[in-house]
């Protein structure tokens, strides 16, 4: 298996209960051997504001588009807002997009999962997040998909995901998502 792999992860949710960061912290149990994984804060991010842009990048910008320029990949985990991505993911990109002359996601691998509390597990978040992702020519895992519906009966008190299914499906994406840089970049999967 390919070592030295790093993934930066990102939660669209700032709230401290928040099911999507706690199933990042999940990855971080089940990570597969060779990879380092860091969860990126993002919650210093401004709205995005062209004059702000204009003026000045914002340092919490700044240092998390250092971060993901020295990742091999980005794994999001997205809540589902009014059928579609939080404003906080969706400004996070907008962010990560500019200056168009430096796109640091463009070409960079992507993975998304998502955890709701409705039926549909994020499944229409995840979409509008891949369309985005398309025209930041960013490299899209396809699968496995992960959408943990209900998430209030999968992760305990504790916010632990104790959910054994949704553990496997997300130790499978993870793999997925080590070959799939490693087959990007032209390392021995
Ligand atoms: C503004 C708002 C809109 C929401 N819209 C949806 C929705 O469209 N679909 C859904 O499954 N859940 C929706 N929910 C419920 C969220 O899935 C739930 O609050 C979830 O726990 C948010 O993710 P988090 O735990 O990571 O903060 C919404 C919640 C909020 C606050």
């Amino acid at each position: 298996m390919s070592n030295n792999i790093k993934i930066i992860g990102i939660s669209g949710s700032l709230r401290k209960d928040s099911y999507n960061s706690a199933l990042l912290r999940a990855a971080q149990e089940v990570m597969p051997a060779g990879i380092s994984f860091e969860i990126a804060d993002i919650s210093a991010i401004p709205l995005y504001n062209g004059d702000t842009e204009a003026a000045h990048f914002p340092e919490a910008v700044i240092k998390l588009r250092e971060q993901i320029r020295g990742a091999n990949g980005l794994l999001i985990a997205t809540p589902e807002y009014n059928y579609s991505m939080s404003g906080v993911i969706k400004n996070t990109i907008d962010w990560l997009s500019r200056p168009s002359n430096d796109p640091v996601l463009s070409g960079k691998p992507l993975a998304i999962m998502g955890a709701s509390m409705g039926m549909m597990g994020t499944a229409r978040a995840q979409y509008h997040l891949r369309q985005s992702a398309v025209f930041l020519n960013m490299h899209l895992l396809n699968k496995p998909e992960l959408f943990v519906n209900a998430a209030q009966t999968k992760f305990d008190a504790n916010l632990t995901l104790t959910d054994a299914p949704t553990r496997e499906v997300l130790s499978k994406l993870l793999e997925s998502f080590q070959k799939w840089i490693a087959q990007l970049e032209g390392r021995k999967a």
